[in-house]
């Protein structure tokens, strides 16, 4: 006789974003219960470190501070910051609050994941592209060995709490670089209020045009991740500009910020969708775009053998070649297998311009 059992496990979780005026926005949104240990990027303490005080009060719990440096987002400071939760005894029921841009979010969220099987997280995103992006969705993760986010949970933030004023100290290349991931969101929504908000004058108030942008990304993502959360079809999509991206970000060794990194990467897979039978006006519209928005359009003289190493560690590599994300049109991007042979003829031919039109 054999005996079977299914289990049926459908985690509800739900994250919950509020936008706030200041600090009082984050201790509402944790509500009464539970102490808060932080995770947050030394030089936004530094700036914003009052902040974070007037926010928790008696209920901070302890900060591990880190550098926003990729080549920290490694396992060895995931075990750091697991040993001081412990050393603060941080329960179940406490929060893991990260504070920081994309790479302290992540990072922040990859400890909340792991420790007890899970704790309590809220973000506050203080960079441009976390605000956009990063935050939401769920994707919690470090590096390997130099290579892009290897190792990761799905663990969604309970809380997020968007406030724009924190980007009146974030570099002017810092705030292109969320621009840059905006603009991918663009492409792969369509969504047309994005695009011109993109396009754009920002106004006297920049703020209102700050949350208005974070608005549209954030309803976007969230639309594809609620009918993906795993990343088991459509979700994908928003790796757009990504295999590119992160094979130049890593073969640079991170000199490229992430945004420019995606913005380029977008370009490239246009570009090789123009080949393909893609509309062969949109590479030129994304580059006009990225433009304007002061990002990098050319890749830097990356040599093809270092490309090629951090390409093949693609989490989309298989036996049979490498799924692309490659726009045809806007808000028309698809999943592409490319075989070896055919992504080397047709990212070298991208890299030198992609289609005559
Ligand atoms: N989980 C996801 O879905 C997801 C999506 C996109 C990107 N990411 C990850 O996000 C990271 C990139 O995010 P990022 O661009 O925010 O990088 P980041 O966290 O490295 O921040 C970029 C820089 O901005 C500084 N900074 C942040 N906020 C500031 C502020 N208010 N004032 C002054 N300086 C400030 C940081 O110190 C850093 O120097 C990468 O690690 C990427 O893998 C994750």
């Amino acid at each position: 006789m054999s005996w079977m059992a299914r289990v049926r496990f459908e985690p509800s979780m739900c994250s919950e974003v509020v936008t706030t005026g200041g600090p009082g926005g984050l201790s509402m949104a944790l509500g009464d219960a539970g102490r808060a240990f932080v995770v947050a990027d030394r030089a936004v303490l530094r700036l914003h470190g009052s902040w974070l005080e007037a926010a928790l009060g008696p209920r901070l719990a302890g900060i591990f501070a880190i550098d926003a440096d990729e080549r920290l987002k490694e396992m060895s400071t995931v075990s750091d910051i697991l040993d001081r939760m412990r050393s603060r005894s941080i329960r179940r029921d406490d929060w893991v609050v990260g504070f920081g841009g994309g790479m302290i979010c992540d990072i922040a969220s990859f400890a909340a994941a792991i420790w007890l099987r899970g704790v309590r997280l809220a973000l506050v995103p203080t960079s441009l592209l976390c605000m956009a992006d990063a935050c939401l969705g769920g994707k919690t993760g470090v590096n390997f060995e130099g290579e892009r986010n290897q190792i990761g949970a799905f663990y969604p933030a309970g809380r997020i709490v968007i406030d724009p004023s924190f980007l009146g100290t974030l570099p002017a290349r810092e705030v292109r670089s969320g621009l840059g991931e905006a603009l991918k969101t663009a492409i792969v929504s369509a969504d047309r209020e994005l695009r011109d908000l993109l396009l754009g004058p920002r106004g006297t108030d920049d703020s209102g045009w700050v949350l208005g942008l974070v608005e549209r990304c954030l309803r976007a993502k969230a639309a594809i991740v609620s009918e993906d959360p795993l990343e088991a079809g459509p979700r994908m999509l928003l790796n757009l500009g990504h295999t590119f991206g992160h094979a130049l970000e890593s073969a640079g060794g991170f000199e490229l910020a992430h945004g420019e990194a995606v913005a380029i990467g977008c370009i490239t897979a246009a570009r090789i969708a123009g080949l393909m039978g893609g509309d062969p006006c949109l590479a030129g519209e994304i580059t006009s775009i990225a433009e304007r928005l002061g990002l990098p359009v050319g890749a830097p003289s990356t040599p093809g053998r270092a490309l090629g190493r951090f390409l093949e560690r693609d989490k989309k590599t298989s036996a049979a070649g490498r799924t692309w994300v490659l726009p045809f049109a806007w808000g028309d991007c698809r999943r592409v297998l490319l075989d070896a042979t055919e992504e080397r003829r047709l990212l070298s031919e991208a890299r030198r311009g992609g289609p005559a039109h």
